[in-house]
């Protein structure tokens, strides 16, 4: 398949990049800005982006590509760090700016350009540099600037090297999919060959390939990843080979376990088993307050009934498939490497059995090279209910991160009415499918309160609903104050326990969207 390539130099916005040139049908792969470019590396690229980066190109030690970005003959885009590193060795100067160029800035057109093309002469481009371009190197030629007289495209007609200093991928950039679209397709000639329906057939001839006639064994956590795989294997291998393994912690949602086993049952699993390991997590729970303890405990643990339940099964050399996402394993730290912040681990990349069962060859990733919105895709077409493929993203440790303080059965009891009840209510008011994610978080705080002539002390609820791309940088969902008037209402009538309701106003950064 044609792809572009993208060397990752540590930007917050390279996965970004990538996602828009999928959505175009072209494909597109983040690799280590510093990666060598071996021919293997190089067989179907048609093109390669530098990204941004937190780094100055002048300072020393900063990261570069593999010199050899110059001798494979494909056309190169820098984007931001990328031009200007580009800039830099090839003869021209970076100096740092007086003041950040930050936000939506006007870009006027000065020389028409096919990577421009489709774009009107003055646009909207998103700018956030602190290092600008002094002096173009020899053979480049200023394209676009930006208001403040910054050059904001150019381009090396000899070299085939386009530069661009404002960031096409963020969503705030007028024309942003076009200008990549304008690189992939009409200057690297990419075919646009990247779709679900064509990445479900290769995929499943692959699998089949490589189990055989093995078992394989999916760990099952009632999410959208690994429900999706749930459905890719039952409905490409033999069903009486395909084992499912759902634990149920007690920290799930209301009705989350039962649903979970409805829905693989309606895909036609035959082997669904679950481990019912919920008095094992509150009372190694009970007393704990620390949010990095409770993560610890619940990330321990859930290894440990893991690899216990695996043993049980009595398959040992089954094949281990997980749910891993392309920006799970770039999280993780696994993918693009030391450059990407390592934003969270996930314990179905670090477990002691994934990494015995990878060393032996017998884990198997069907879903590694996709992102969020494309698992979603992919599910619908493998035929999941809008219900299943559109459910908003869930934390591994579950709600043990949305009780703050100590968790106990009745906490999560209190929570776990409380958030069906939102969700309900969002739902109902026709504003679920509107924000990327929402759910209830138990402050450790009671409040005073009036029920008939009584004062009461109830619990304290705090309400999250975000809108994002990806879960990096998040915005907070404007709700209009009737909704938040009548969710709250609907929960402390509900919900007795719920003397009052706040909603959380913070943005992502500075705040997590989770609370801990
Ligand atoms: P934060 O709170 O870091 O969350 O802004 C970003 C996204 O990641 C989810 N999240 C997790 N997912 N294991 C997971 O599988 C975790 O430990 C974890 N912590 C946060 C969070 O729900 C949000 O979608």
């Amino acid at each position: 398949m044609d792809k572009v390539l993208i060397l990752d130099f540590g930007s917050q916005y390279t996965q970004l990049i990538a996602r828009r040139i999928r959505e175009v049908g072209v494909y597109a792969e983040i690799l280590s800005g510093e990666s060598p470019l071996e021919p293997a590396r190089l067989e179907g690229v048609k093109g390669i982006i530098l990204s941004g980066s937190p780094h100055s190109a002048y300072e020393a030690g900063a990261p570069a590509p593999d010199p050899s970005v110059f001798s494979c003959g494909l056309p190169i885009l820098g984007i931001c760090y990328g031009i200007q590193w580009l800039t830099l060795s090839r003869g021209g100067k970076v100096e740092r700016l007086p003041e950040r160029e930050y936000g939506r800035k006007q870009v006027h057109i000065s020389s028409p350009d096919p990577l421009l093309e489709g774009l009107p002469p003055t646009f909207t481009s998103w700018m956030s540099h602190g290092d600008s371009i002094a002096a173009p190197a020899p053979g480049f030629q200023v394209l676009a600037e930006s208001e403040g007289g910054i050059p904001a495209a150019l381009r090396a007609p000899a070299a085939g090297i386009w530069g661009l200093q404002f960031h096409p991928e963020v969503s705030h950039c007028e024309g942003g999919t076009r200008i990549l679209e304008n690189f992939a397709c009409g200057i690297c000639g990419a075919a646009k060959e990247w779709s679900m329906a064509a990445y479900l057939e290769a995929e499943r001839a692959s699998i089949r390939a490589r189990v055989g006639g093995e078992d394989v064994l999916l760990l099952i956590s009632g999410g959208v990843d690994s429900t999706v795989a749930g459905a890719f294997l039952l409905e490409t291998l033999d069903p009486d080979r395909v084992h499912l393994l759902y634990i149920d912690t007690g920290l799930m949602r209301k009705a989350e376990s039962e649903e979970v086993m409805l829905n693989l049952r309606a895909l036609g699993a035959r082997h669904l088993h679950m481990a019912e390991a919920e008095a094992d997590f509150l009372s190694r729970l009970a007393g704990v307050e620390s949010p990095e303890e409770k993560r610890r405990i619940i990330g321990d643990l859930f290894i440990e009934i893991q690899e216990r339940e695996v043993a049980r099964l009595g398959i040992p050399e089954a094949i281990l498939v997980q749910g891993t996402l392309y920006t799970d394993l770039i999280e993780s730290g696994k993918g693009v490497g030391t450059k990407a912040q390592v934003i969270k681990s996930h314990h179905n990349v670090r477990s002691p059995l994934v990494e015995k069962k990878r060393a032996a060859g017998k884990v198997l990733e069907p879903l590694d090279r996709l992102y969020k919105d494309e698992v979603r895709a992919l599910g619908r077409l493998l035929g999941l209910p809008e219900s299943v493929v559109g459910r908003h993203p869930f934390p591994g440790p579950g709600l043990g991160v949305r009780i703050l303080g100590e968790v106990s059965k009745e906490r999560c009891d209190i929570l776990r009415e409380a958030d069906a009840v939102y969700i309900a209510e969002l739902r109902a008011r026709g504003l679920y499918d509107r924000i990327w994610q929402a759910f209830s978080v138990l402050l450790p705080v009671r409040s005073v309160g009036v029920a008939g002539d009584e004062r009461k002390y109830g619990s304290v609820l705090a309400l999250r609903a975000v809108v994002s791309e990806d879960g990096m940088t998040a915005d907070v969902y404007p709700f209009e104050t009737k909704d938040l008037l009548g969710i709250s209402s609907a929960i402390t009538n509900k919900v007795p326990a719920i003397g009052r309701v706040v909603y959380d106003i913070s943005s992502k950064p500075p705040a997590t969207i989770e609370w801990e």
